[in-house]
C-alpha cells in the first residue's frame, strides 16, 4: 500500500506539477511519512487523487482527444456502463466545486474554469432530442456526445436541473469577475448564457421532466431546489450588472412554494407527481439540500437548510433506509455512519451504496455543524429530536447555547457522525485512490463507471465543508416566503446564442431544421436540396425529420444534417409523404436558399414554416 501511495505520488508530481498546488503537495508527505494513518491521511491523500481525476477527465486544448476543450466527461469507461458522454448536470456541479476552489485559491484551476464556460456556450445551441434553442427547450438536455454534438439515442429527457446548476456556477464565477472590474466581460460574455438558463428555468419549472437519477418522470425536490436557488441568486446577479432578470422575480416564489408540498411531514419526498411507487426516501433531498447550503440562511426550514430541523430529520430518515439494506452496513446502530446508496428500490447494476450519496451525507453534517457554531446556539425541536436522540439517547428538545454541554457535546458528536460516512469511503477506497460510481452491497468493492468524475468531485466538496471552507451566500435569507396559495405560473423566455470565443473558423456545422407543418396520424415530413447532405432532390434520399416536440398548437418537425460545410450554399425544400408512406407532395413557392454560416458558430437552428 505505501508503495502504492509513494508510486501513484510520484507519478502525480510529474504530471499534475502545474495542476496541484503546493499545499496538496505537501499532503503526499504526510501520507507517505512512517507515522501515517487514520482519517486525516487518507483525506490528505485522496483530495489530491480527487483532484487529479476531475482535471484528467477535463478536455484540454491540444491533448489530441475527441473530447472537446472545457467539456468534463462523466467517466472514462466506454463500456458497461458507457459514461463517455458530458451531462449538464455532473459537469455544472464540477465546475461550482472548482470555482468554489478557485475562489479558496487555487488560481490554477482558472483556465480549466474559463474553458468550461466557454464549451457551455456551445453546448447551449446543438439542437437535440429534448429541442433547440429556440424555445429554450434544448437546454433540458441532460447528456452530450464528447465532441459537443447531439446524441440522440433513447433517454430519459428533458432533466432540468442542468440549466439551473449551470446558472448557479457561471454566477459565482462571474461575480468575482465584477469583484475586479471586468463588468463589461461578465455582460457581454457570461450573461448571455446565464440569461438563457434563468429563462428556461422560470419558462418550464412547472413541468414535470426526468430526476437527476434519470429514471423518473415526474417532478423532483432536488431540481425544485436548485432551480429556486439559481432564480433567486439570478435576479440578484441581474441587478448587479444593471440588467433584469423577470422571470426570476416572478417565478422564484413560486418554485419555493411548490417545494414546500415535498415535505410530508417526517421527511422530504424525493419525487412528486410520479408513478414510480417508491417510498420517497432517496439521497437526491440529500443533495439538494447540501446544493443549496447558504452560511447566511440560518437552520431555514422553508429553503431545507441542511441544519435544519426538516433537513435533520430527512437525514435520518433517508441514511436510516439503507441501515438494514446492505450486508455491508450490518452491525452498524443508529447514530452510526451507513453506506448511502441513491434510493433503496435502485436495481441499478443490482442497487448498491454510492461513493457520491454517502459523501453528500458527511457533507450535510459539517454544513449543519459549520452553521450552529455561526449561529451560536442548538435548537432541538420536536422534530430534530429524533435526529439528535440517535447521537445521544438522553438529550432533550431545547435551545442550547455555545457555552453549554449539550451545545458542545452534540457538535462533537454530529462531526463524528459525519466523520464516520468519511471513514465508509475511505474503508472502500482502493488504494490508489480512484472513486468509481458505486460500491458493492455485500463488500464493498468498487463497481459501475470508473473514474466518476461526480464521486471526485463529492470528495471534495465534503471534505472542504469539513474544513470549514463553504460557499458564498447566494441570497436565501432575502429570497421572501412563498405566497400563501401556490399557482402555476410561467415565465415565457427569450433565448440567443451567447457569443462563443473561437480562435479558427468551424469548418464543420451541425444544420437543424425546423419546419411547422400540421400533418396527420402517419404522415412524415422530409428536406430536400441541392446538396449531397439532403440527397440532391432525390425524395429517397431527403432527411427525415421527427416529430417528438409536435403539438396541436405547435406542429414542429425537426431534422439536424450533421458535418455541413462552412460556406457552401444550398436550395432546398421541405415535402412529407403520405400516410401510404409513398406519396410526396411537395411544399409550394420557390426553393428556398440556405447558406451555412462560417465563423464560430458549430450548430444553427433554421426555423421555417410550410408554404402552401
Ligand atoms: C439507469 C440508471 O439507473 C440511471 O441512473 C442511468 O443514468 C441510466 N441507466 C443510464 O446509465
Ligand atoms: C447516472 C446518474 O444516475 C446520473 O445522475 C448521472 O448524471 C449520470 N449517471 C452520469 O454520471
Amino acid at each position: 500500500m505505501l508503495y502504492a501511495v509513494l508510486f501513484a505520488g510520484l507519478l502525480s508530481i510529474f504530471y499534475c506539477w502545474n495542476q496541484i498546488s503546493l499545499p496538496l503537495l505537501s499532503a503526499w508527505y504526510v501520507v507517505v511519512g512512517p507515522t501515517a494513518s487514520g482519517l486525516e491521511s487518507f483525506i490528505a491523500y485522496e483530495r489530491s487523487v480527487a483532484l487529479h481525476g476531475v482535471l484528467k477527465n477535463f478536455g484540454v486544448k491540444d491533448k489530441g482527444t475527441e473530447v472537446d476543450p472545457g467539456v468534463i466527461i462523466a467517466s472514462p469507461s466506454q463500456q458497461d456502463p458507457d459514461y463517455f458522454y458530458t451531462w449538464t448536470r455532473d459537469s455544472a456541479l464540477t465546475a461550482t466545486m472548482l470555482i468554489d476552489a478557485f475562489l479558496a485559491g487555487d488560481t490554477s484551476l482558472q483556465p480549466r474554469i474559463e474553458d468550461y464556460i466557454s464549451a457551455q456556450a456551445i453546448l447551449q445551441t446543438v439542437a437535440s432530442p429534448s429541442g433547440d434553442l429556440t424555445d429554450g427547450s434544448g437546454l433540458g438536455e441532460p447528456k452530450f456526445e464528447v465532441n459537443s454534438t447531439t446524441f440522440t439515442g433513447p433517454w430519459g429527457r428533458p432533466q432540468r436541473d442542468g440549466p439551473a446548476l449551470r446558472a448557479t456556477a457561471l454566477i459565482a464565477y462571474s461575480l468575482w469577475l465584477l469583484s475586479k472590474g471586468e463588468k463589461s466581460r461578465v455582460i457581454s460574455q457570461f450573461w448571455p448564457i446565464i440569461s438563457n438558463d434563468l429563462n428556461y428555468v422560470g419558462e418550464y419549472w412547472n413541468q414535470t421532466g426526468f430526476d437527476l437519477w434519470e429514471e423518473v418522470e415526474g417532478s423532483s425536490f432536488f431540481t425544485l431546489a436548485v432551480q429556486h436557488r439559481a432564480l433567486v441568486e439570478g435576479q440578484a446577479f441581474a441587478e448587479r450588472i444593471g440588467t433584469v432578470c423577470a422571470a426570476c422575480r416572478t417565478q422564484a416564489p413560486q418554485v419555493l412554494c411548490f417545494l414546500q408540498s415535498f415535505w410530508n411531514g417526517g421527511f422530504i419526498m424525493s419525487n412528486i407527481n410520479d408513478q414510480s411507487g417508491r417510498n420517497g426516501k432517496d439521497a437526491s433531498t440529500i443533495l439538494g439540500s447540501v446544493h443549496t447550503y447558504d452560511s447566511d440562511a440560518g437552520c431555514d426550514d422553508l429553503t431545507f437548510q441542511p441544519c435544519s430541523s426538516r433537513a435533520l430529520a430527512n437525514h435520518k430518515a433517508v441514511t436510516g433506509a439503507f441501515r438494514s439494506l446492505y450486508a455491508i452496513n450490518s452491525g452498524r446502530g443508529q447514530g452510526a455512519a451507513v453506506a448511502v446508496g441513491r434510493y433503496t428500490e435502485d436495481v441499478y447494476y443490482g442497487g448498491n451504496p454510492w461513493y457520491l450519496c454517502t459523501l453528500a451525507a458527511a457533507e450535510q453534517l459539517y454544513d449543519a455543524v459549520h452553521q450552529i457554531h455561526l449561529i451560536g446556539s442548538l435548537v432541538i425541536d420536536a422534530l430534530s429530536l429524533a435526529f439528535f436522540q440517535d447521537l445521544d439517547p438522553l438529550v432533550e428538545a431545547g435551545r442550547y447555547s455555545a457555552s453549554s454541554e449539550v451545545y458542545s457535546n452534540m457538535t462533537a458528536a454530529m462531526l463524528k457522525y459525519a466523520d464516520g460516512y468519511l471513514s465508509i469511503v475511505h474503508d472502500f477506497t482502493p488504494t490508489d485512490g480512484s472513486l468509481a460510481e458505486q460500491y458493492f452491497r455485500d463488500d464493498g468493492s468498487p463497481l459501475s463507471a470508473a473514474a466518476l468524475t461526480w464521486s471526485y468531485s463529492s470528495f471534495l466538496t465534503a471534505t472542504s465543508r469539513r474544513s470549514s471552507v463553504v460557499p458564498n451566500s447566494w441570497g436565501a435569507s432575502k429570497a421572501g416566503a412563498p405566497p400563501a396559495i401556490c399557482s402555476s405560473t410561467s415565465a415565457p423566455g427569450s433565448y440567443a446564442p451567447a457569443p462563443v470565443d473561437c480562435s479558427s473558423n468551424v469548418s464543420s456545422v451541425t444544420v437543424t431544421f425546423d419546419v411547422l407543418k400540421p400533418t396527420m396520424f402517419g404522415e412524415t415530413v422530409f428536406v430536400t436540396g441541392s446538396h449531397a447532405p439532403l440527397g440532391n432532390w432525390d425524395s429517397s434520399k431527403g432527411l427525415e425529420l421527427h416529430a417528438n416536440r409536435y403539438t396541436n398548437s405547435n406542429p414542429l418537425w425537426s431534422g439536424t444534417a450533421s458535418a455541413m460545410e462552412a460556406g457552401d450554399s444550398f436550395e432546398y425544400k421541405y415535402y412529407q409523404t403520405g400516410t401510404d408512406g409513398d406519396t410526396v407532395v411537395y411544399e409550394g413557392g420557390a426553393n428556398r436558399c440556405f447558406t451555412v454560416p462560417e465563423g464560430c458558430a458549430r450548430n444553427v437552428v433554421q426555423v421555417d414554416t410550410w408554404q402552401e
